[in-house]
This record gives C-alpha cells, structure tokens and sequence, in this order.
C-alpha cells in the first residue's frame, strides 16, 4: 500500500509480515564468476543456490497466504468427482463469471488443448503480442501468429498507459485482408509479457472483441498476468476507479468466448485452467483434458494445489494483495531511472524490464546484449534475472538470427516473496554495473538448441571480460559481498 513517510517520499509498504523463511546465499564475486562459467552464461541454468535473489520468474514461485496453506488440508484424494473440483469451480464462478471449466496443469498446457481445437493449418492467430509456448503451440498446429499490439508497445518509452492495448485499425485491416475464415481466433494476452508486462485496457478489449464477434471470429484472453492487469485497469482506467476487481474481472470472463490461465502466476499455485461461458466450445475442448491431463476433474494438478488455487483465486480480487508486485517494480524502476538506466515505461507489472539495447549499447546485436547483461547483473549481485531478447527467439530457416524487436533484461518480482531492501540492493548492484558497462561484452554459443535454444543453450564470453568485471566489482566493493 502506498504510504507516505514524513519527507514526503511514498513507499509501497509491505501489507502481511512474513511467517515462513526461506534462508538466502550471497556469494563471494569470485564464486558467481565461478558458477557463471559452469552455467554455460545462461541464467536458466544456474543453480539456484548460487542465486542471492531469484528474479528468473514470477512463474511457480509466489509467496502464497496461510489460508492458501490451510485450504491444502481439505483436499478430498479421489480420480473422479472429487469435492476439491467443485470448490475450485465454484471459486471460478465466483470470481469469473457463469462459466464452464477445465482444469490443465499449466498455462502452455491450456495453449496445447486450445490450439489443438480451434487451430487449422493455414490459419492465422491474431494477438496483441505471442507468448513463447503460445506461438510454439499454434506453430505446431499448422498456424501463424501475426502480432497487432499498438506501435507504442515495441517502444521502450512512451506515455501510453495501456501499451498492451490491441491495434484497432490493423486489427480491421488484417481481418479484411486475410479473410475471417482463415483467422483461428483474436488472442488478447493480460500484461503482455514479452513486451514488458505492460496491460491492456478494457475499452480496448471491448473493442477488439466487438470487432472479432461481428466477423464470426473466436476471441481467447490470456489471463495468466490478469492480476497486475487488474491493479493497472484500476489505477490508469477511469471508469473503473470506483469498480471492485471482482466486477472488473465478471465482465472479462464474459466478455470473451474463451478464457485461460497459468496458475502458476494468476492465483500463486501451480497448474492452470480454461473456462468458457459457451457449452460448445467446452465440449469441443472436454476430449483433450483426459487424453493430455488427466481426468477432468483434476486435469494434471494436484488437489492440494487445486484447494489452494480456489483460494488464491478469490485473494487475487484484493487490491492489498495483488498491488505489491507492480508497486515493487515501480520503486526499483524509479531508482534505476534515476541513475539514468533505461527501463521500459510506462513501468508495468511481472517485473522491471531494463533495455538492454541501450545498457550494452557497444555490444554488437549478433553478440546477445541482453544474454550478456543478464549474466553481468548475476556476477555483479547474485542477481538472476532473464532475457528476453535475440537469445529467446529461435533462428529464421536459413539460419540468421531472428533480432528481435526488443532486447530486455527482465527482473521479475514474484508476489509478495521480496522485501524493499531487497529491491534496493538489486538497484545499488545495477547502477554499479551500469557506471561499468563498458566492461561488459558479448557472448556467442558453445552449444545451440534449434527450438527454444535460451533455455539449454551454453554460451562462452567473447573476450574474459567476466573475469574483469568481478576484479572491478573486489576492488570497488573491498570485503562486502
Ligand atoms: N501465457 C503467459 C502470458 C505467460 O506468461 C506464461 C508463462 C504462459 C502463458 C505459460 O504458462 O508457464 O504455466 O505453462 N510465463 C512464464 C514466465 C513461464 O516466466 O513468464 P505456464
């Protein structure tokens, strides 16, 4: 919650105290320097107890409440009609709408049944922006993705609140050009990930929507980041200032014919569902839960994580809950901002995304700048963040690197897992390594993967510039860690 000290200052105040720890590893720079080498140069595999802070993700690894917890005990251990089953799906009513629902044991499985389903080779889906395992599951279906997020999206500073929102002329244009019935679906993804969480504004949705609907074409919303979504239709939104997030909530779970999740992110558990206010659409879909999942009454997840998820559920329509994330990744923005590092703004949810692009602006693009400051900031603090760049696109079929459209370094901040001084000390680690970026260089591959190559991939330093940076980091920093 903000609350303001006495010189003014506002700081997001921390609302719960903290009953369970988990006890932290900071290493001597000379041991990251270590662990950075056998980890190939990529963050995905580092192992995490040579990680201080863990911003890889916000994915799995939310802090989750003692009436979460609690819940787990009550689960009812049956394969079919379980009791736990008609909890959680009364908690999605509850919190969704008059809806139907299937449960899957994480977000890229829902993408697996949906594709499967409703995509057809040749088709195009159109979204705002992809996903990595969105696209990839589509891409398996014999379908393409074309992105129509408004032009600010892609920029990495501007003053578009909503830099999610869908482009409406170029969602008309694309529909009359390839035909309403070679298009799957409209795709709206909540705190649009690749492209620094940034949300997506109703308004836009209701437009886009009313649009795909008049041309008989199937609309799908991506929910898994719907909860700093929420926190930024409810802040930047006016019409829904004075709107509970549960009715903000009842009128997107009604407003598109199919609605999926990661629980893994919405709800701080791990699995993940879809839910459709249309019996046709949920019977289209019913066949594949059972053959990929398991039966429809747990759909792959456990039913202690299903008990925890109707609670979390509900939790998540609470602002006390749900704001400390963007709250966080506003205040490190703002100190990053301050030393002159380039973050991408307005700031939105998921974590504080710093452009790469211009941080490591000496490095040559072939050489993965974003890779390269993801493993800088790791040797520089303990820190793990993650790229979201050149590395995570996949190469084009005459083997040139796909340069993607952003290069970023992402610091995810999970729900409610960090404290203030934690974020600060994240700062202090960067602004250091910023005032030395010139030590940073480039990385190229030792071992290349052909599909989603950031996650195996090992990368070797162009020149020893990490040994030089952690000589740096011992002669400024003298014995602190
Ligand atoms: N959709 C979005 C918008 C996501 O951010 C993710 C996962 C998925 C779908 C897939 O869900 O992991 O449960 O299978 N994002 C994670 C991340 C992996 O780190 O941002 P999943």
């Amino acid at each position: 919650m903000p609350i303001q000290f006495r010189s003014g200052e506002c700081i997001p105040l921390e609302m719960h105290k903290v009953r369970m720890v988990q006890r932290l590893n900071l290493l001597p720079v000379e041991e990251r320097l270590r662990a950075s080498q056998e980890a190939g140069n990529n963050t995905f595999l580092l192992k995490n107890r040579d990680v201080f802070l863990d911003m890889l993700t916000d994915s799995g690894v939310n802090a989750m409440s003692q009436e979460q917890y609690a819940a787990m005990m009550n689960a009812d251990d049956s394969y079919a009609g379980s009791e736990t089953f008609y909890r959680l799906e009364s908690a999605i009513r509850e919190v969704f709408g008059d809806v139907h629902f299937l449960p899957a044991h994480q977000g890229r499985a829902c993408e697996n049944i949906i594709s499967q389903t409703f995509v057809k080779p040749g088709q195009t889906v159109l979204m705002n922006y992809h996903f990595t395992t969105t696209r990839a599951h589509i891409v398996r279906n014999g379908g393409k993705v074309v992105e129509i997020v408004r032009k600010e999206g892609l920029q990495v500073k501007s003053d578009l609140p909503f830099k999610g929102d869908v482009d409406i002329p170029r969602l008309r244009s694309e529909i009359a050009e390839i035909g309403a019935e070679n298009v799957a679906f409209l795709r709206i993804e909540a705190g649009t990930n690749l492209i620094g969480g940034q949300p997506v504004s109703v308004a836009n949705m209701r437009e886009a929507v009313q649009i795909a609907k008049d041309a008989g074409i199937l609309t799908v919303f991506d929910a898994s980041l719907l909860s700093d979504n929420l926190y930024f239709i409810k802040v930047r939104e006016k019409e829904f200032a004075g709107k509970s997030l549960n009715e903000i909530t009842l009128e997107l779970g009604s407003l598109f014919d199919i609605t999926y999740f990661s629980a893994r992110k919405l709800g701080c558990v791990r699995g993940g569902g879809i839910i459709t206010p249309r019996e046709d659409l949920y019977n289209a879909m019913l066949p594949l839960v059972p053959l990929f999942e398991g039966f429809i009454t747990y759909g792959g997840m456990s039913v202690r994580e299903m008990e925890a998820l109707a609670v979390g559920l509900r939790e998540s329509m609470d602002m006390h809950v749900i704001e400390q994330t963007p709250m966080f990744v506003e205040a490190l923005a703002r100190e990053l901002l301050a030393a002159n590092i380039p973050v991408v703004t307005p700031v939105g949810g998921l974590g504080c995304h710093v452009d790469a692009m211009a941080f490591c602006e000496h490095v040559p693009p072939a050489q993965y700048r974003s890779g390269a400051l993801a493993i800088a900031a790791y040797i520089a603090g303990g820190v793990r963040g993650m790229e979201r760049g050149t590395l995570s696109e996949d190469r084009e079929a005459d083997g040139s690197d796909r340069i993607a459209e952003m290069e970023l370094l992402r610091l995810a901040v999970p729900k409610r897992v960090f404290t203030l001084s934690q974020i600060k000390y994240v700062a202090d680690r960067l602004t250091w390594l910023h005032e030395n970026r010139n030590l940073i260089g480039g990385l190229r591959f030792t071992f290349e993967p052909k599909i989603l190559r950031f996650f195996f991939g090992r990368l070797e330093p162009v020149s020893d510039w990490p040994r030089k940076l952690a000589e740096k980091f011992r002669k400024d920093f003298g014995d602190s860690l």
